[in-house]
């Protein structure tokens, strides 16, 4: 099959709101994939979220808001099926069903899972604490998601490319179980060459680690996030060591190739001070990140209007999701 015939599809969790490690990690090449694709899936996993967000206000408005950030970065509906994944309760029945002939040990062995035990083992608690049925069985619905739809492609950090090797597990057992061809066997497509954004710390940038440059913020909110990275205390005439340094380390992953040539010679030179520095990178995010975050605010000022697109993107992901299940169901003998 040609890559052009092949279906892609991803799943967003509304558990915060995107940082610009997220936009130049995950939605600025995931918006530029979709073209080469027949079709693709874009869906907002609130189901997913809910084991960790349980505040339905909350729920709501962080889901409506990845909708506003992947359609303000440019995501076409038109071309993209954007939908939540509670719209579309035929991935509750396939999970139900994918339930049945997932080995619990499969699940014993997921990331996310042995995680939360390692963490409670550390702390001296009950192995299980806080760990729900949610939790632990998050890779079978996550495989109902991509499974439903006949994904080819799945593009996800590389932290997820374990659940896609379940869910493709979990097809082939279905299909061998069954002796069918019903499920596609899905694929983890892993950005190997994007670089990770340092935050402001130095570290990764990730929200567990509160180091973010939030993608859509006020310049005065930039400026404050801004003011935390830390520098050293030489002066203005000083030339710069740009080895571990974090401020320019930022800079180079956000800015274009030229400024950031630009500012390097400065710096080696000696002239420039880190006030100056943290100006510019203001402005760099004004201008690489500020047209997005414009059309985030409009989209968030109208949420009938991201509601609407929602609405039309699960009708046309009921049409693919309620022909598979009705095969599996065939299948299966329901
Ligand atoms: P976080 O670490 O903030 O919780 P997620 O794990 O939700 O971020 O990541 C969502 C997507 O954004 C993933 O595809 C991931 O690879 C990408 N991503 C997250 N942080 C960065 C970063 N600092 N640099 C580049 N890509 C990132
Ligand atoms: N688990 C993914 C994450 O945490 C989100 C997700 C849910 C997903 N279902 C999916 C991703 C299906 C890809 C395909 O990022």
């Amino acid at each position: 099959m040609n890559q052009e015939q092949k279906t892609l599809l991803t799943g967003i969790k509304p558990t915060g709101t995107p940082h610009v490690g997220n936009f130049l990690g995950a939605i600025k090449p995931a918006i530029k994939m979709v073209h080469d694709y027949e079709k693709s899936f874009l869906f907002i996993a609130d189901y997913h979220a809910l084991n960790t967000v349980q505040d339905g206000a909350r729920l709501h408005d962080l889901s409506l808001s990845i909708a506003a950030t992947w359609l303000a970065c440019g995501l076409d509906p038109s071309k993209t099926v954007l939908y939540r994944q509670s719209a579309v309760p035929e991935v509750f029945e396939l999970e139900t069903i994918l339930n049945a002939i997932t080995p619990k040990g499969w699940m014993n062995k997921a990331h996310a899972y042995k995680a939360a035990l390692d963490v409670n083992e550390a702390a001296g608690r009950d192995r299980d604490d806080g760990v729900s049925m949610g939790l632990y069985t998050y890779p079978i619905l996550m495989a109902a998601d991509i499974l439903l739809y006949s994904a080819d492609i799945v593009p996800v950090g590389k932290d997820q490319q374990q659940h896609v090797e379940i869910a493709r597990d979990i097809a082939q057992r279905f299909n061998h179980t069954f002796n069918s061809e019903s499920l596609v066997l899905p694929g983890a497509f892993i950005q190997e060459e994007v670089e990770s954004v340092p935050g402001v710390d130095g570290r990764k940038m990730s929200k567990s680690y509160d180091n973010v440059i939030p993608l859509f913020a006020t310049n005065d909110e930039w400026k404050k996030v801004i003011n935390r990275i830390p520098t050293d205390s030489s002066s203005v005439e000083e030339p710069k060591d740009l080895s571990n340094c974090v401020i320019f380390d930022i800079f180079k992953s956000l800015a274009p190739v030229d400024t950031t040539e630009a500012l390097k010679a400065r710096l080696e030179a000696g002239g420039i001070g880190w006030g100056e520095v943290k100006a510019q990178l203001l402005e760099v995010l004004e201008s690489e990140f500020g047209q997005y975050r414009d059309r985030y605010n409009e989209f968030m000022a109208n949420p009938a209007e991201i509601e609407r697109i929602l609405a039309e993107g699960a009708a046309q992901a009921k049409a693919v999701a309620r022909q598979k299940l009705d095969e599996v169901r065939t299948v299966i003998g329901a």
